[in-house]
């Protein structure tokens, strides 16, 4: 158990942190969507490919994963020498959830033929049954690498998957997951804000439903989302995507206005990811401090899921993470 009793705070706990990740050898990780000042103190932020990629080239002895299980999990599969801690063994994803590996390996079986592409956000024991791993930001170079008599199934995101099924014009089995925090982007609110603001481009996730990406000027992972802020000419954009990555559109865009689309309440702190909300400072303070909570995976298992991961990043090698998948 984490022990989180006397605990520094404000200017002595960043201190703090930052005194024990030097004394760890420590690298923070951390995805778009943690708070800002998680973000601020981390030494890397990127979407789920550049932080695959950081956690596995790091020389660092201890990797403190603020993002969500799957995430650290992967850095655990690419690295399994080093400790890596994730802030709240809760902080889980809907994808996950909606994709157990027993009806997942049953749902291979029925269809032999079919390759499995899977989207990083399942658990390790589906990455295992899997051939190979997609991101939303490597999901495009992957498939055009497919040959166009291979069948295949997509999964767990629907969303994602039916998005490059229409991208390529390509038939794909796919599994009925979605990312709850993007489902609940509201077409109707979205139209009312597009209305009160002509001339600010959409930018979505691929997660999101047909219904808002349809409505999308550009479609991409988080750091093609960012990536297409820095050059947009306009002064004001709206953003469907969970809400916590504006802050580094804001830190590298001042001057510019960003919206987040809104949810069925016209606001948009629905869309706020609930699992990656569980990580706090205090939590990671105490991470590093404790070394726990750990992730720890049976070998043979690691094993066979970083088969599939290996896979992605070979054949993600000529992507440099930003994400650039465009519109359909
Ligand atoms: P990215 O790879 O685009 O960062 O997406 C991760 C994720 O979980 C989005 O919901
Ligand atoms: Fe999972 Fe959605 Fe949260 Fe991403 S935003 S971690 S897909 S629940």
């Amino acid at each position: 158990m984490t022990a989180q009793t006397d605990l520094p705070t404000g200017e002595d706990l960043l201190a703090a942190i930052d005194r024990l990740r030097k004394e760890k050898n420590a690298i923070i990780l951390a995805h778009y969507y943690q708070t800002a000042d998680i973000q601020d103190i981390a030494d890397f932020v990127g979407d789920s490919l550049e932080l695959s990629r950081k956690a596995a080239e790091t020389d660092a002895d201890v990797i403190v994963f603020c993002g969500v299980k799957f995430m650290a999990d992967t850095a655990k599969i690419l690295s399994p020498e080093k400790i890596v801690v994730l802030p709240d063994m809760d902080a889980g994803c809907s994808l996950e959830d909606s994709c157990p590996p027993e009806k997942f390996k049953a749902f291979r079986e029925k269809h032999p033929d079919h390759i499995a592409l899977t989207y990083i956000n399942c658990s390790t024991e589906v990455k295992a049954l899997s051939d190979v791993i997609v991101t939303s930001s490597s999901a495009e170079t992957i498939i055009s690498q497919i040959p166009e008599d291979q069948k295949i199934i997509f999964g767990p995101d629907r969303h994602l998957g039916s998005y490059m099924s229409r991208k390529f014009g390509r038939e794909m089995l796919l599994w009925p997951g979605v990312c709850i925090v993007h489902e609940a982007f509201s077409e109707t609110e979205l139209l009312k804000l597009k209305g009160q603001h002509p001339d600010a481009p959409v930018v979505a996730h691929p997660e999101c439903p047909p219904t808002i990406i349809d409505h999308a000027d550009y479609v991409g992972s988080t750091s093609g989302i960012l990536q297409y802020a820095k050059t947009f000419e306009g002064d004001t954009l709206i953003v469907a995507t969970e809400p916590h990555i504006i802050h580094q559109m804001e830190k590298a865009l001042p001057d510019k206005t960003f919206i987040g689309a809104p949810g069925a309440d016209g606001n948009c702190s629905c869309n706020i990811c609930p699992y990656m909300a569980l990580n706090t400072m205090e939590k990671m303070y105490a991470c590093l401090r404790d070394l726990e909570p750990r992730i720890e995976i049976e070998e043979g298992l690691r094993l066979k899921a970083k088969q599939s991961l290996d896979k992605m990043l070979e054949m993600a090698s000529g992507t440099i993470g930003k994400g650039d998948l465009g519109r359909v």
